[in-house]
């Protein structure tokens, strides 16, 4: 055995930053800030380096750059309104690589614009408005790779411009007015990398005079300058160059090209120039084999003549585009040498014949593509009987006129691997054309006007991977059209004529992975027509069909329940109307399905059920569906546990509940922009936990409490809100002036919410301000009362459960009145043995008089109270009688006797009113002026005091509905009843 390889002794130097740390570094920097969102750019949610803010209408960098992460990597800021840099403009994002500014308005950097993007790699400047390039512009981009500043009105460039990019391979110039050649050789000349430079589309006249190329130039186009010659096009200028592009100059003289060096040149484009190639061909440092021949008007007889020259071993290709040929005719090419590929496109040949015939017996053994795109072709002959060019593998007839194709056309090539016979007026295909063809791998038919497939015109066809029928009229497929193409994998039939798909129509397809059935006129699909591909079918593409259905009841078989492999399926734009409704378990059996498009099919309806079979799909789109579903039905996504991305774009949605999100836990990205959604439930934060990326973009949103949870969970979540700033409220303006914003609005009123606070806080004072001048005008003596009894009762309980009296009754009277009480009540009653309680006799000294009152009140079983006008008028006496029925009311017992001294009319007594209801409310007796009535009068008034109830037939109970409602007492006019 042999030992353990030890460890490595030195560690191997750290890698830049790997991948993943790179991710990690991103998403934790990312939601550091405020919020994860970008007012101006959308972080790609496929590469979170990546940042888009395209078409955004920026005006400064700044406005972009300046929310950016400084983790990102690639930055678009095309098609915006930049017009100039400033100094260090992209300094916060030291990590970038990728930097397109294309498409703005750019008409000066500042010196040091790109400082600090060291690891830049390619920057875009294409399309802008710089008319010249200073000093410094690029200082700091030591790494980058790749620039572009095409289609700039680019006039000058600075000597030491390109100074700074040591690292440059590539430098494209094109579309811009540089007048010669000399200045930019200038600036490059420092550029030690640099192997492509385009010039193509500029003002140019000259070569020279500049200095030389910088050596490792490999490529350089000039073409579609206004080259007059090579004037100053000095030995060294263009040093190690391979491919030179001079085509569309205005060069007419051949003999220049001598002084060039041209020898290393394997590639050498003149087409488009005023050169005679015959006199080209004398001039020795030019090697005729490297020469493209396209566009040399060579003539008739040129292609043979050319051929002579171009002796020697094989040659990969040989391009003979543009030359004006019209008719080869056999044998023409036969001088050439061996080619790889022929070219003969763009020419004007009308027919090509058995292709064998015009070419000489090698180059019939090595020819391995012939191109004659872009001719006049209109028939392609048979050619059974022809020697066959055996390693002939490619054939493109594209772009020709070819009507009919012959029998057995392509006999002499029976390896063919690819035939393109595309974009012709081939309206009918002999079912012998294929004839011989048993490896071909790639057939392209589409774009002609075949309107029949005949059973058998495949049947050679056994290693056929792709046939394309695009765009043709075919209306039916006839039983066993495809049969032979057993290992056929991708059919496209799209853009044909197709009504209806019979069920043998794919038989003997049994391999077929990809089937493109898109913009024909299907009006149902039935499951039996998939039968044949069911084992290996993975796309249908039923795009712009006419499929639509009005009823969720399903009226046949559910339709893919054989495609147990689909893992792609597309339904999305079905004409005219779209499919308007989903039936019920339409897309059973779909177990493997991992794609599916239902946009543009403006939906009324989707069961529920809908989705149920579809475990696998993580590709759903709804977008642009509006056609009045206004809402999901609940659970419709339920088993879509594997589900990433969900594209709800303008699907019409009114509201979106909690309840429609079943089971969405790895749902990544879900956009619901354009539509009619004003809240956004706040469960559905735990239910898509998995969220990175939402779009909610042109939504009405409302800054109302439903959604205060938003803003706080934008701000801490790690889902990317595209454009989170620019929502304003109600999707339009807040009202006034400056709009509200959605991230912005202040939600602390939905959570403490202060004017409920205030008005808990203020009410009760001010109910009480307004209720204390009336308790006090109304309740005063009783909450005085009230007060007392708790003290009372707090001194000592036992003296309320004994229940024991000092005084039968207390007497109140007016001091008007003292003579009768004294000198008839008094003695009257205290013979009687009941004992009495008198203020000017019982009353402790000293203590406050109303205390005095309520001691005695309370401390007599009864309360007598003699009445007369002036007792009435007494603010003592009111008071007594006052609390003297508190205490009637409190206990519920009868406490209160009153006696009238003398009859008091009832519109006197209304003055009193509180006094009036007592009266009548309350038992009263009395006093008969006539003597003989006194006796009774006074056993009435012992009963009442002895008794726990009132006394005499007098009392008289009444409910009074409202107070001081003047009259309407009972009590007689002109005083008391009598008793
Ligand atoms: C930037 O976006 C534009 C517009 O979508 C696109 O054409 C271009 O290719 C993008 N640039 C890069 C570097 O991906
Ligand atoms: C260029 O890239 C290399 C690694 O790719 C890095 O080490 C170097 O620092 C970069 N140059 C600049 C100027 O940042
Ligand atoms: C191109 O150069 C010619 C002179 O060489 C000049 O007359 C013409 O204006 C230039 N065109 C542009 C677009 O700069």
């Amino acid at each position: 055995m042999r030992p353990p390889v030890p460890p490595p002794r030195r560690l191997p130097p750290l890698p830049p930053l790997p991948p993943p740390l790179l991710l990690l570094l991103l998403l934790l920097a990312v939601p550091g800030g405020s919020a994860y969102g970008f007012r101006n750019c959308i972080q790609s949610p496929w590469d979170p380096g990546l940042f888009r803010c395209v078409q955004r209408f920026l005006g400064s960098v700044a406005g972009a750059v300046d929310d950016l992460p400084p983790a990102a990597t690639a930055l678009n800021l095309s098609h915006n309104s930049l017009h100039r840099l400033p100094p260090a403009a992209f300094a916060r994002l030291p990590l970038l690589r990728t930097l397109d500014l294309a498409y703005n308005r750019l008409a000066s950097i500042a010196p040091g614009a790109f400082a600090g993007l060291g690891a830049l790699a390619t920057l875009d400047l294409s399309h802008n408005r710089l008319a010249g390039l200073a000093e410094g512009a690029f200082a700091g981009l030591g790494n980058l790779s790749s620039l572009r500043l095409d289609r700039n009105p680019l006039a000058g460039l600075a000597p030491g411009a390109f100074l700074p990019l040591a690292n440059l391979r590539c430098l494209s110039l094109r579309g811009g007015r540089l007048p010669a050649l000399g200045p930019v050789a200038l600036a490059v000349r420092h550029l030690p990398r640099l192997q492509l430079l385009d010039l193509c589309g500029n003002n140019l006249s000259a070569l020279g005079p500049g200095p030389p190329l910088p050596p490792s130039l490999l490529t350089l186009r000039l073409c579609n300058n206004s080259l007059g010659g090579l004037a100053g096009g000095t030995p060294g200028l263009l040093p190690a160059l391979r491919a030179l592009d001079l085509s569309y100059n205005n060069i007419s003289e051949a003999a220049p090209f001598s002084q060039l060096r041209l020898r290393n040149l394997s590639r050498l484009r003149l087409a488009g120039n005023p050169l005679d190639v015959f006199q080209l061909l004398e001039v020795s440092d030019v090697r005729p084999r490297s020469l493209d021949f396209s566009g040399l008007q060579l003539g008739p007889g040129g292609a043979a003549e050319v051929c002579r020259r171009l002796t020697g071993p094989r040659l990969r290709r040989l391009r003979l585009r543009r030359n004006g040929i019209g008719t080869l005719p056999d044998g023409a090419l036969a001088a050439c040498p061996a080619v790889g590929t022929l070219d003969l496109s763009g020419n004007r040949l009308r027919r090509l014949g058995c292709v064998g015939r015009l070419l000489g017996p090698r180059q019939r053994q090595e020819l391995a593509g012939l191109v004659a795109e872009h001719n006049l072709l209109r028939r392609l002959p048979s050619c059974q009987a022809e020697p066959a060019l055996r390693s002939l593998r490619n054939v493109s007839l594209r772009f020709n006129r070819i009507l009919t194709v012959g029998p057995r056309a392509f006999a002499y090539a029976p390896c063919l691997r690819a035939l393109r016979l595309d974009v012709n007026g081939l309206a009918r295909l002999d079912r012998q054309a294929l004839w011989g063809l048993r490896e071909l791998r790639e057939l392209r038919l589409d774009n002609n006007l075949l309107t029949d497939l005949y059973p058998g015109s495949f049947a050679d066809l056994g290693r056929l991977r792709t046939l394309n029928l695009r765009n043709n009229r075919v209306s039916v497929l006839f039983p066993g059209a495809f049969a032979g193409l057993a290992r056929l994998q991708t059919l496209d039939l799209g853009g044909n004529n197709l009504r209806h798909l019979a069920a043998a129509a794919l038989r003997g397809l049994g391999e077929l992975r990809r089937l493109y059935l898109d913009r024909n006129r299907l009006q149902e699909v039935s499951a039996e027509a998939f039968r044949p591909v069911q084992a290996s079918l993975g796309v249908l593409d039923l795009r712009a069909n006419a499929l639509r259905y009005i009823s969720q009841r399903p009226r046949q078989q559910p339709p893919f329940r054989h495609l147990q492999r689909l893992y792609d399926l597309k339904l999305q734009a079905q004409q005219p109307y779209g499919l308007r409704i989903i039936p019920h378990r339409f897309f059973q059996g779909l177990t493997a399905l991992r794609s599916l498009f239902l946009a543009q099919n403006w939906l009324l309806a989707i069961p529920a059920d809908a989705f149920d079979d579809l475990a696998q799909l993580r590709y759903l789109t709804l977008a642009d569906s509006s056609g009045g579903m206004g809402d999901l039905p609940a659970g419709v996504f339920k088993n879509l546990s594997s589900l990433r991305s969900l594209d709800l774009e303008n699907a019409g949605l009114r509201s979106l509940g909690p309840e429609v999100f079943g089971n969405l836990s790895r749902l990544e990205r879900l956009g619901l922009a354009k539509n009619e959604l004003r809240t956004i439930d706040q469960r559905l934060d735990g239910q898509l936990p998995a969220l990175r990326y939402l779009d909610l973009r042109k939504c009405p949103l409302s800054c109302a409490c439903a959604n205060a949870w938003l803003p706080d969970w934008l701000g801490r979540s790690r889902v990317q809100v595209v454009y989170l700033y620019n929502y304003s409220c109600g999707g339009g303006g807040g009202g006034g002036g400056q709009p509200a914003y959605l991230h912005s609005f202040d939600t602390r009123v939905c959570f403490l919410d202060v004017g409920l606070y205030l008005f808990a806080g203020t009410a009760p004072a001010v109910l009480l301000l307004l209720a204390l001048p009336l308790l006090h005008h109304r309740a005063y003596w009783r909450l005085r009362y009230h007060f007392y009894l708790l003290r009372a009762w707090a001194n000592g309980r036992w003296r309320r459960e004994e229940r024991r009296y000092a005084y039968d009754s207390f007497v109140s009277y007016n001091s008007a009145d003292e003579g009768w009480v004294l000198g008839e009540l008094v003695p009257e009653l205290e013979r009687a043995s009941l004992r009495l309680c008198l203020h000017h006799r019982d009353f402790s000294p000293g203590r406050a008089i109303i205390d005095n009152i309520v001691d005695s009140i309370y401390n007599s079983r009864k309360t007598v109270c003699v009445l007369s006008r002036s007792y009435l008028r007494s603010e003592w006496c009111s008071l007594e009688i006052q609390l003297a029925s508190y205490r009637l009311f409190d206990e519920l017992r009868d406490v209160l006797v009153l006696v009238f001294l003398e009859a008091i009319p009832d519109a006197e007594l209304s003055a009193y009113h509180r006094m009036r209801r007592v009266l009548l409310k309350r038992t009263y007796l009395r006093w008969p002026p006539e003597p003989q009535a006194q006796r009774l009068f006074w056993a009435k008034l012992k009963r009442a005091l002895r008794s726990g109830y009132a006394a005499g037939e007098e009392e008289e109970e009444e409910e009074e509905e409202e107070e001081g409602c003047g009259e309407s007492g009972k009590l007689p006019q002109g005083g008391p009843p009598p008793v």
